[in-house]
């Protein structure tokens, strides 16, 4: 696959943009926040994520190397709800990108690369279908730092947006690589306060962030204002859990923020995407609830994930039992405690805060040293 770096950008979200953004599927619109517009985001951010680890009560430096992704910042207000009520910070990208009389926030969130190279890359996918709705929307993409090629910049498949949806990707799964001979992969290096529009079909993916600061970006998910819910397209976004309408009905209410009017659209003929496939095993779809079950079977209690590993000395009595049914040998213990403690940071962060590791690091890394053996023991 033949790959180029983005050098084309746009002042406004003008005509000649508009016409970029739908023949490419993405387009880059200079500083739409200013200096102070992106201090003040990038302020409320780090406040934000020491706050978490405080009330968490681990160290700065655990909880910064765990979690990567913080959602519903729009609803505290302030920095984070200006950049989505202010048209001409990025909302107004996506409203006159898609060329809507009005837009639908399905959430917002800041997902972090963190410095140092413990971060994981985001695999080729399409965001359509991870959305429980029945049309097409798009994304804002504006980091608070420069991104540069190495910094976890994204990449996108150039009009990929043209070639319908495919199968949802689980990011715990292998990772799509051919895109057809003639498929152009382009890196979008980006400034900060600067805006990518990605339409929600366009395949995209992040590459880890190799230097040495950390990498916040500010995520915007617009839907159409008369997009329908279809929660059995997407079984298992949290969004989900928001909706009071029946499936099937406009996808509205009071986490749904809407700006605009809203113009009526037809049910398409076609469906969007075809349903989550879920293949057996661990899943990013499922994984903090195949872990909750394994450890309550582990330990013989009932409790959530981070609730019975909220303790050292739980933590240690699964990492025994661990060895005793020799899922793993004696001289791994160090290992099995780190990933347990990971395990709770993570999913404690969910409950606590909705923050968690969008990479789904800490899941597969149990997976893959005790889970998946533990799986085969306790079915036998
Ligand atoms: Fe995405």
């Amino acid at each position: 696959m033949k790959t180029r770096e983005n050098k084309m950008t746009f002042e406004s979200m003008n005509e000649e943009a508009t016409e970029f953004f739908n023949r490419h599927g993405w387009v880059v619109i200079n500083q739409r926040l200013d200096e102070k517009a992106v201090n003040d985001v990038r302020t409320s951010w780090v406040e934000l994520r020491e706050r978490c680890a405080q009330e968490m009560g681990v160290s700065m430096d655990a909880y910064r190397k765990e979690i990567s992704q913080w959602r519903d910042l729009w609803t505290q207000g302030g920095a984070f709800m200006n950049l989505l009520d202010n048209h001409e910070q990025v909302r107004g990208v996506a409203q006159e990108g898609m060329d809507w009389s009005g837009v639908r926030l399905l959430h917002d969130h800041i997902i972090a690369k963190p410095a140092g190279k413990t971060n994981k890359k985001i695999p080729w996918h399409q965001d359509s279908m991870f959305w429980p709705v029945d049309l097409p929307g798009c994304s804002t993409w504006t980091p608070m730092e420069d991104v540069g090629v190495t910094g976890g910049c994204l990449e996108v498949i150039d009009a990929s947006h043209l070639e319908g949806c495919e199968q949802p990707v689980d990011f715990m799964a292998e990772e799509r690589w051919e895109f057809g001979d003639d498929a152009e992969r382009v890196l979008l290096p980006v400034k900060a306060g600067s805006t990518v529009l990605l339409h929600s079909l366009t395949w995209h993916r992040s590459s880890p962030n190799t230097t040495n600061s950390d990498r916040p970006v500010h995520i915007g998910l617009w839907i159409h204002p008369s997009a329908r819910w279809r929660p059995d397209l997407v079984d298992w976004h949290p969004v989900n859990a928001h909706c009071s309408i029946e499936p099937g009905y406009r996808l509205e209410g009071g986490m749904f923020p809407m700006w605009g009017d809203i113009e009526e659209t037809q049910v398409p003929d076609v469906q969007i995407h075809d349903g989550t496939v879920r293949s057996g095993g661990i899943s990013m779809f499922d994984a903090s609830s195949i872990l909750s079950r394994q450890i309550s079977t582990i330990l013989k209690k009932e409790g959530t994930l981070s609730s019975l590993l909220s303790s050292p000395e739980q933590r240690y009595e699964v990492m025994e039992k661990t060895v005793e049914h020799g899922v793993c040998i004696k001289s791994q213990d160090e290992e099995i405690l780190a990933v347990l403690e990971r395990l709770y940071i993570c999913h404690a962060a969910y409950v606590l805060h909705k923050a968690r590791n969008v990479f789904n690091a800490t899941y597969a890394d149990w997976w893959n040293l005790a889970g998946e053996a533990w799986a085969k023991t306790l079915e036998e």
